[in-house]
């Protein structure tokens, strides 16, 4: 199929669409990105690629990297990653405090801040040197070594960080933080100020697009099972409280992050991602939303 032609034709398709989405606001540097910007990569199991627009252009991940940095603690911890965070789709705001209160400081899904910043926690007590182990498994993944953490951003959002840093307090007052909370939040904000453009995001994310394998490079990154189980919390909780929505009109595994990035992986055929930094309410990108709803109609390539 040739991606190229149809992503020019959807984009042709949407160019009378609206969007009233902001560009997120609550991250400072986050405000300065371009709010027009639109890039889309796809890479398929078999190696080729896929792009339109600003696909080559950096931008900051942000809660995409939940993704990754679950992939590296579930290879660690294994199933007893599963009593500190859970599976289930939250239907709250990303980063609602009201629910881990109820909770007794077990985040829903690792994909809610809470649930990032237990499995920051977790990476804080096993890795060694966690910012540099954590980036290299990152370059790792993606075949790049230039890929880094944007202190801009990361220090933008530790000026800003009080929700985070409540919902951190929050667990640690119910035990389910090891180790100082500075150090957990600030590790925290490192990885979501990670950059990528989209064709470097997309072909990271190939391995949960192939049962836990490179295609490329044959390396085995996690196990079958921890992919089908990292996509199925994806599938459930990616997108937070417009998870449904997303399934409904995409009906793939898929991450959002604040940045305006989407990611999503159809098992057996291919990994994608959109970004246009204008959000809808919920956070995540409406363009994105919008590009991959009719990507999937059109190729009918959902998993439904
Ligand atoms: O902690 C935060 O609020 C951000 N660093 C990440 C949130 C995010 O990307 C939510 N995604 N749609």
């Amino acid at each position: 199929m040739n991606y190229n032609t149809i992503f020019t034709d959807i984009n042709a398709k949407l160019s009378s669409y609206k969007d009233d989405g902001a560009v997120a606001s609550y991250i400072p540097e986050l405000q300065r990105v371009l709010p027009n910007k639109f890039g889309v990569h796809l890479c398929s199991v078999e190696g080729m690629n896929y792009h339109f627009g600003d696909s080559e252009e950096k931008f900051s991940i942000q809660s995409i990297v939940k993704v990754l940095s679950l992939a590296m603690a579930f290879e660690i911890e294994e199933d007893k990653l599963w009593k500190r965070v859970g599976v289930e789709p939250s239907g709250n705001p990303f980063n609602s405090l009201v629910q881990l209160e109820y909770d007794e400081g077990i985040p829903r899904n690792p994909f809610i801040n809470a649930g990032a910043i237990v499995i920051s926690d977790v990476l804080v007590s096993k890795l060694e040197n966690p910012r540099e182990d954590f980036v290299e498994f990152v370059r790792h993944l993606s075949g790049n070594n230039q890929i880094d953490y944007c202190d801009r951003i990361a220090q933008s959002e530790k000026s800003k960080g009080y929700r985070n840093a409540a919902l951190c307090n929050l667990m640690k007052s119910f035990g389910n933080i090891e180790n100082n909370i500075h150090e957990v939040i600030d590790f925290y904000f490192d990885l979501c100020s990670i950059e990528m453009t989209c064709s470097e995001l997309a072909r990271t994310f190939l391995f949960l697009a192939n049962y836990g394998k490179d295609p490329i490079n044959g390396n085995q990154i996690i196990s079958s099972s921890k992919s089908k189980r990292i996509n199925a919390v994806m599938q459930l909780c990616g997108l937070y409280d417009e998870a449904g929505e997303f399934s409904f009109k995409v009906g793939l595994p898929g991450k959002s992050g604040v940045g305006g990035g989407i990611v999503v992986v159809h098992p057996g055929k291919y990994s994608m991602v959109v970004w246009s930094p204008r959000l809808n309410k919920k956070g995540n990108s409406n363009k994105g939303m919008r590009f991959l709803e009719e990507f999937t109609s059109y190729t009918e390539s959902s998993i439904f």
